[in-house]
């Protein structure tokens, strides 16, 4: 059982590549939901949440927990991999480098939570490619908001999309870092809103690889002939269970038809 942890709903995106790629690993996901957003609470905060949810996800029997949040993985990653030092997390980091590497216009932007661009991976990555490549930085400011009311295809939304994505697309950038594990769910509105120049790129498969090396790696990847299972916890309540089993599914059959 590989264990994922969210604020809420966002980190489904991630839940779903683990689906996608690992088709014979068991997913427990916990979407806490009762105090998302996490973005703007102080370190402190989601620090502790952080530790209840991998506390709870330990308790389940998890092999290995991916932390599905960004904002969580900024403040909680380092010290949750001293207390606990035998299992492998993994965390989540905007896709900074390949947009660097790869920009034409030399201008990047990432979109992330408050909390998470005061990320030493974020500061890092600054370091190493700012004096090569403009990186523009922008709170997604409402976002989560929207897709825990299942909004993403409102035309308000759509208005708080292009509030932060068309100054950045109006500096130059061709390519925009999804540094939040909300924000593909609305990557069809930032795609219209950016036009099509602009590449969005997210970091679940990229997370998928990981996970998939590091099951290799410890020798604890599930056999071929396993059944997988999925579980949705969550510190709200039960309706909220039944929302993230619903949006997770409804994300596997949107996909499956884009496939068709
Ligand atoms: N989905 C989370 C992230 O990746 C947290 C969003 C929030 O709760 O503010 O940052």
């Amino acid at each position: 059982m590989i264990g994922i942890f969210d604020s809420g709903l966002g980190g489904l995106s991630v839940w779903q590549a683990l689906h996608d790629a690992l088709p014979h690993e068991s997913l427990i996901y916990l979407g806490d939901g009762a105090r998302c957003p996490y973005g703007s609470r102080s370190s402190a905060e989601v620090r502790q949440f952080t530790e209840e949810a991998v506390e709870r996800l330990l308790a389940e029997g998890c092999k290995m927990v991916v932390l599905a949040c960004n904002t969580a993985t900024v403040v909680a990653i380092k010290y949750l991999r001293e207390k606990y030092p035998n299992v492998p997390f993994v965390g989540l980091e905007p896709a900074v480098k390949p947009a660097a590497l790869t920009t034409k216009s030399g201008v990047i932007g990432v979109l992330a939570t408050e909390r998470s661009l005061q990320g030493e991976h974020l500061r890092r990555n600054e370091e190493r490619y700012g004096s090569t490549v403009k990186i523009l930085k922008a709170v997604g400011e409402g976002f989560v908001e929207a897709v825990e009311q299942n909004e993403e295809q409102s035309p308000a939304t759509e208005e708080l999309v292009r509030k932060v994505v068309e100054p950045i697309v109006m500096a130059g950038a061709d390519k925009i870092v999804l540094g939040c594990t909300h924000y593909p769910f609305l990557r069809e509105v930032i795609e219209r809103v950016a036009g099509d120049g602009v590449e969005i790129i997210d970091s679940s498969e990229a997370v998928a690889r990981r996970v998939a090396a590091l099951l290799d790696e410890n020798g604890i990847r599930a056999k071929e002939s396993a059944e997988a299972e999925y579980r949705f916890l969550t510190f709200a309540d039960e309706a909220y269970a039944e929302k993230l089993k619903t949006k997770a599914f409804c994300r596997i059959e949107k996909k499956k038809e884009t496939i068709k």
